[in-house]
């Protein structure tokens, strides 16, 4: 079945390289951007659907605040970096998990967390 078409599937792979060519000086923050929307709506990793309305998630609670226009409330990355290390500095009372202090997430991971976020 699938052979019945060689030069449209021969053509696709030519396609995607020159998308990606045209596109290289933006791919390694697209690419960062991904991961962080993965890492962010992956149950087993940032979990922040259970908590947050995100554009583009599924099945969001609504324990914490929707997740929009975060890049101008947070203008500096490094306090959304803040609120995703240990959010209990700024709010000891608060029910979202302190993604760095407790190695949820790493270094890296928060910082692809961090720009998705400032996407949004
Ligand atoms: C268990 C629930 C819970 C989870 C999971 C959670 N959060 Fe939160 N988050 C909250 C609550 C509640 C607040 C409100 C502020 C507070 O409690 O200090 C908040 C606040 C925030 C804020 C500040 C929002 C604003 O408008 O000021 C950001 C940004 C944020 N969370 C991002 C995330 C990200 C990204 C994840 C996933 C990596 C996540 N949260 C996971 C509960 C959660």
């Amino acid at each position: 079945m699938t052979d019945h078409f060689p030069t449209k599937s021969a053509k696709l792979p030519a396609l995607a390289l020159l998308v990606a060519l045209a596109s290289a000086g933006t791919a390694q923050a697209q690419s960062a951007v991904d991961e962080g929307r993965k890492l962010a709506f992956d149950r087993s990793k940032g979990n922040c659907l259970t908590c947050h309305v995100i554009k583009g998630g599924n099945l969001p609670g609504t324990i914490g605040p929707e997740l929009v226009d975060i890049k101008s409330k947070y203008p500096k990355r490094e306090d959304l970096v803040a609120i995703l290390n240990d959010e209990t500095l700024r709010n000891p009372l608060t029910v979202m998990p302190p993604f760095g202090r407790n190695r949820i997430l790493t270094e890296k991971e928060i910082d692809a967390v961090v720009d998705f976020l400032q996407t949004l």
